[in-house]
């Protein structure tokens, strides 16, 4: 597959095209942003390291059924995907409370939820992708009653899948976001999945080890990718990235 020009390029991911129309590389970069682009700043291998969680993870949900766009990994950086068509709903599935769960209803953060909540943001970062719920889905018609359904059905089975696998690695999935796109009349897994949009904690101390060490400044942010990459797939197929 040839890599032709920059399709579209966003804060932290690029996309470009390639010689099969069906097809688009998507490339990791080292920037790190949050709170709306509003802080930002690079992290050094940081892209590289988050292409391998999220090509490990979609391998994994493909390897239990969930339909994802990822292809496979073409570089230390970039891996090849279905070309979708992005639905404007960011879904955040939530395990264990933190993030907007502290700030919104003033939950004690760590406390673990009695069933995972799942939630519906529109994705318009100019509006700090304001929640919604299936009503406004409908009402703006932002995607069909069926993929509605499909959508939470879809984000609780990536929850069911990834818990545990995180568990065995003596980690904690706090919460996570996914995005979801059309292919040719499926619903695929897209965007990625990575330390940069998801919580992750170390089981026993709680450490965070995701972008809340970027966004707290916290500092060891590429050490605690690092580290979420070390756990997922072993230390030794993981010394490539270390540069
Ligand atoms: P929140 O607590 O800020 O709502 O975030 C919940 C989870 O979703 C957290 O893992 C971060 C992730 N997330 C993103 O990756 N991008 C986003 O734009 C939002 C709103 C959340
Ligand atoms: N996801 C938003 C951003 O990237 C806000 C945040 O999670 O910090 O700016």
């Amino acid at each position: 597959m040839e890599k032709l020009d920059l399709f579209l390029e966003g804060r932290t991911k690029r996309l470009y095209r390639t010689d099969n129309e069906n097809f688009l590389i998507l490339e990791f970069k080292d920037n790190a942003t949050a709170f709306d682009g509003q802080k930002k700043g690079k992290i050094e291998g940081k892209g590289a390291i988050n292409n391998q969680i999220s090509s490990h993870l979609f391998k994994y949900l493909e390897s239990h059924h969930v339909a994802t766009h990822f292809d496979r990994s073409v570089s230390p950086t970039e891996m090849l995907v279905k070309k979708v068509e992005i639905i404007p709903i960011e879904v955040v599935v939530r395990n264990v409370v933190s993030g907007r769960m502290v700030t919104l209803y003033g939950w004690k953060e760590g406390e673990e939820l009695k069933c995972p909540v799942v939630e519906y943001y529109l994705k318009d970062n100019s509006l700090s992708d304001p929640m919604i719920n299936e009503s406004h889905v409908m009402a703006f018609e932002l995607a069909e009653a069926e993929e509605v359904k499909a959508l939470n059905r879809i984000a609780r089975k990536v929850n069911v899948i990834l818990r545990p696998f995180f568990d065995r690695r003596e980690l904690l999935l706090v919460d996570f976001k996914l995005e979801f796109g059309r292919h040719k009349n499926y619903l695929l897994v897209a965007d990625e999945i990575s330390p940069d949009t998801c919580r992750i904690w170390d089981k026993k101390s709680k450490k965070k080890l995701d972008r809340d060490r970027f966004r707290k400044d916290m500092g060891g942010v590429k050490d605690a990718y690092q580290e979420v990459l070390t756990r997922i797939v072993g230390a030794e197929s993981s010394q490539s990235v270390i540069t």
